[in-house]
């Protein structure tokens, strides 16, 4: 059965559809079959992120209503073992029905080994539709007060909602900030109640792919992508090392 694992924050802007891309990318480069469901309805840019914008790509709520199957998302063009379905731009998050769903996730369990899900900004029903259903939550926060602040409160709903498997990602992190900040990823986790998923550096080509309309790890093998590709091996069970 395949694992699902929402990416969240609380901050918009944190990195959530840049990790949740990054990381689908490595997963299916170490040859898992994997689906990303980008659940910021209205808002959606996971598209991007993964180098898809020129597709025209379905969304999640025309499988949730039964017009299409998962069979017709969109498979990657540089990684045949990844696939995308994209978020509605004509409804609200709180219109779709939990049930029909979480209906789709079942379905999508007994496909994929991981099925992605990028939540929006914010604790309200977008969050919810994404970190419900989730067997993991992965919070992503910068190493700014306001990032801290919200993941803070992000993990306490979790906890509220009864997840156990939720870790953190501090994105955007530079050798520099932190000593100017003066504060250490210890910090960040103590404030956060979180353990440490992975860190990832700030990186120009993060900005430069997306630009470029290409995946992240087709660029670029350093900085950012690395880190993505050390995380993804951690999802996997495998015992990497962290490092800035
Ligand atoms: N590690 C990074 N280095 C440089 N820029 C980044 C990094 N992570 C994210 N960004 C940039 O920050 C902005 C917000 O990232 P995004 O992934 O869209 O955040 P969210 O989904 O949390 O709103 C984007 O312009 C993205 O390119
Ligand atoms: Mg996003």
């Amino acid at each position: 059965m395949g694992e699902l694992i929402a990416i969240v924050s609380g901050k918009g802007g944190t990195g959530k559809t840049t990790v949740c891309a990054g990381i689908a990318e490595a997963l299916a480069l170490n040859g898992e079959k994997v689906l990303c469901i980008d659940c910021d309805v209205g808002l959606r840019n996971l598209d991007i992120a993964l180098g898809l914008s020129q597709l025209g790509s379905l969304s999640f709520l025309e499988v949730c209503r039964g017009e299409y199957t998962l069979d017709h998302a969109t498979c990657h063009p540089d990684y045949p073992n990844l696939f995308f379905l994209t978020a509605p731009m004509t409804c609200m998050a709180d219109q779709i029905t939990p049930e029909a769903f979480g209906a789709m996730l079942d379905t999508a369990r007994s496909h994929f080994s991981y099925i992605l899900l990028d939540a929006p900004a914010g604790i309200e029903a977008g969050f919810h539709l994404a970190s419900r259903f989730a067997d993991r939550t992965i919070v992503v926060t910068g190493a700014d007060p306001a990032s801290i602040r919200d993941a803070t409160r992000t993990a306490e709903v979790l906890e509220l909602m009864g997840k156990q498997n939720v870790r953190l990602i501090v994105n955007r992190i530079s050798k520099k900030l932190v000593s100017t900040l003066n504060i250490t990823v210890d910090d960040i986790m103590d404030q956060a109640g979180v353990s440490l998923l992975g860190l990832i550096p700030e990186d120009s080509n993060v900005i430069l792919s997306a630009a470029y309309q290409q995946p992240l790890l087709s660029c670029t093998k350093r900085g950012a992508a690395a880190a993505c590709r050390r995380i993804a091996k951690r999802i996997q069970g495998l015992r990497v090392p962290v490092k800035i």
